[in-house]
C-alpha cells in the first residue's frame, strides 16, 4: 500500500477510466437486476390472470433474471488484457517485469518462457500460481520458487499458467490489468492455436523487437494472422535493448529513424491498424533491463540512475514512461469500448423490454377497471328497471286482483239476491 500511495500517478492514471466505468456499469446492472426481480414478483402475484398478462410475456421477463445474473458475473470479472509477443530473448519477460516494477517473471539465460504466463492481481493479497485445468493454488513466495515451479510442470507451449500477485504491489494489477507473457514466436508451429487461445480477447498487443536487428518475417507473419482474426488490433512496437545499440552504433539517429519508418510502415500500410499519426504514439525505443534495474533501486530509496548504466539512460527511461502512459490510455479506452459498450446496449434493451411488458399490463389493467365500472352501472340501471317493472307489475296485479275481488263480490251479492 505504501508503494501505491507514494506513486504520484495513483489516481490520475488513465486506467481509472476503465476502473470507474466498470464500477458504474456494475452499479447499473445491480439496479436492472432489482427492476427485473420486482417485475417477476409482480408477475408471480398475478399468475393465472390471463387477461392481465400473457404467458409469453411472463416467460420473457422471467428469462431476464438468468441473463442479468450472467452479465453481472461477466462484468465482475472483466479486466484489461495485454499480451506480449516477439522472438525469443528479445526481452518480453523483462518488459513485463519493468512495468510491474518487480522481478516477478523469470527471465534471461535458463529462464526461457516455455508456456503462456498470465500475471493478474490476487484478491486475497497472496501470491500463487494455477495451471490450466487444475483448481490447485500453488504458493509462490519468490521469483526463484516461481521459476522452479514452472520447470517442474510438464507444460505445453500453448498452455496457460496464471500467476496471481498481490494487487497492492503494483498499480497495473490493482487497476485490473492482466499481463500475458508468451514463448518466442519463432519457436512455435502453433500460431493459429495461440491466436485462438490467447489473443482473441486481448485489448492490446505489445510486440517486443530487438533494436539491434530489424523487424523479422516471423514477427510480421504473426501479426498478419492476428489482424485477420481481429479487426484493428491495438499494437505497440517496443524496440528493446536500445541501451546496447546506443553504445555500439555510430549512426544511432539514422538507425532509429530507419527502425521507426519500418515499424510505422508495418502498422500503417501492411496491417492497416492505425494512421501514420497514431503510429508515432505506438513505436518506442526502450531498455527494459535498465528500467527494471532503476525501479528496483528507487524502491530501495536509492536514485534511479545509481546502477551502472549506459549513456542516455534518462532519455530511455522517459521514453519508457511515455510508452506506459500511451499504453494505459489505449488499453483503458479500448477495453471500455469493447467490454462495456455491448453490455450497456444489452442492459438498455432489457430495461426497455421489461418496461414495455409492464406498460401493456398496466394498460390492460386500466381497461379492465373501466369495463368493470361500466358493467356496474349497467347492472344498476337494469336493476332499477326491473324494480320499476316489478312495481308496475305489482300495481297491475293489485288492480287486477281488486277487479277480480269486486267482480266476485258483485257476482256473489247478485247470486245471493237472486
Ligand atoms: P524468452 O522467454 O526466452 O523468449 O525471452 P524473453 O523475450 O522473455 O527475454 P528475457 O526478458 O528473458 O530477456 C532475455 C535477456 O535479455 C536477459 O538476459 C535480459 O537481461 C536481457 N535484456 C532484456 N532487456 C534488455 C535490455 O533492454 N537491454 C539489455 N542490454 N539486455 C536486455
Ligand atoms: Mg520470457
Amino acid at each position: 500500500n505504501t508503494l501505491i500511495s507514494a506513486d504520484p500517478r495513483n489516481n490520475s492514471s488513465p486506467l481509472q477510466t476503465f476502473v470507474k466505468a466498470k464500477r458504474k456499469i456494475n452499479d447499473i446492472f445491480g439496479e436492472i437486476d432489482d427492476y427485473v426481480h420486482d417485475a417477476v414478483q409482480y408477475i408471480t402475484a398475478t399468475e393465472g390472470n390471463d387477461d392481465l398478462i400473457q404467458k409469453s410475456e411472463a416467460a420473457l421477463v422471467e428469462e431476464y433474471v438468468g441473463k442479468v445474473t450472467g452479465i453481472r458475473e461477466v462484468l465482475k470479472r472483466d479486466h484489461m488484457k495485454v499480451a506480449f509477443f516477439g522472438r525469443t530473448s528479445n526481452g518480453k519477460s523483462s518488459v513485463i517485469n519493468a512495468m510491474l516494477r518487480d522481478k516477478i517473471l523469470p527471465s534471461g539465460i535458463g529462464h526461457t518462457t516455455n508456456c503462456f504466463l498470465q500475471v493478474e492481481g490476487s484478491e486475497n493479497g497472496e501470491s500463487y500460481l494455477m495451471t490450466e485445468g487444475s483448481d490447485m493454488k500453488q504458493n509462490v513466495k519468490s521469483v526463484g520458487q516461481l521459476a522452479h515451479a514452472l520447470c517442474e510442470e510438464k507444460l505445453g507451449e500453448s498452455q496457460l499458467v496464471r500467476i496471481f500477485w498481490p494487487r497492492d504491489k503494483c498499480l497495473l494489477l490493482r487497476d485490473d490489468v492482466v499481463l500475458v507473457d508468451s514463448p518466442g514466436i519463432d519457436v512455435t508451429p502453433n500460431m493459429d492455436e495461440w491466436i485462438d487461445k490467447h489473443c482473441l480477447d486481448a485489448d492490446v498487443f505489445v510486440l517486443v523487437v530487438n533494436a539491434e536487428s530489424t523487424l523479422m518475417l516471423t514477427e510480421k507473419n504473426f501479426f498478419h494472422k492476428v489482424s485477420t482474426r481481429l479487426s484493428k488490433p491495438n499494437i505497440f512496437i517496443l524496440n528493446n535493448r536500445w541501451d546496447a545499440s546506443v553504445s555500439e552504433v555510430e549512426y544511432i539517429d539514422q538507425v532509429r529513424s530507419q527502425h521507426s519508418e519500418r515499424a510505422a510502415d508495418f502498422l500503417v500500410r501492411e496491417l492497416k491498424v492505425c494512421s501514420a499519426k497514431e503510429a508515432g504514439e505506438r513505436i518506442f525505443f526502450i531498455s527494459a533491463k535498465e528500467v527494471l534495474q532503476a525501479r528496483l533501486q528507487e524502491q530501495k530509496g536509492l536514485p534511479a540512475h545509481s546502477g551502472a548504466l549506459a549513456e542516455g539512460f534518462q532519455t530511455r527511461y522517459f521514453e519508457f514512461q511515455d510508452f506506459e502512459r500511451k499504453f494505459e490510455e489505449c488499453i483503458s479506452h479500448s477495453a471500455v469500448r469493447t467490454k462495456f459498450e455491448q453490455h450497456s446496449q444489452r442492459g438498455k434493451n432489457i430495461a426497455v423490454e421489461v418496461r414495455d411488458v409492464m406498460e401493456k399490463v398496466y394498460e390492460r389493467a386500466l381497461a379492465l377497471q373501466k369495463e368493470k365500472t361500466y358493467l356496474k352501472k349497467e347492472v344498476y340501471d337494469k336493476l332499477n328497471f326491473t324494480e320499476q317493472q316489478l312495481m308496475l307489475i305489482t300495481q297491475e296485479m293489485k288492480e287486477k286482483i281488486r277487479f277480480m275481488v269486486e267482480d266476485v263480490e258483485q257476482k256473489v251479492s247478485k247470486a245471493l239476491s237472486e
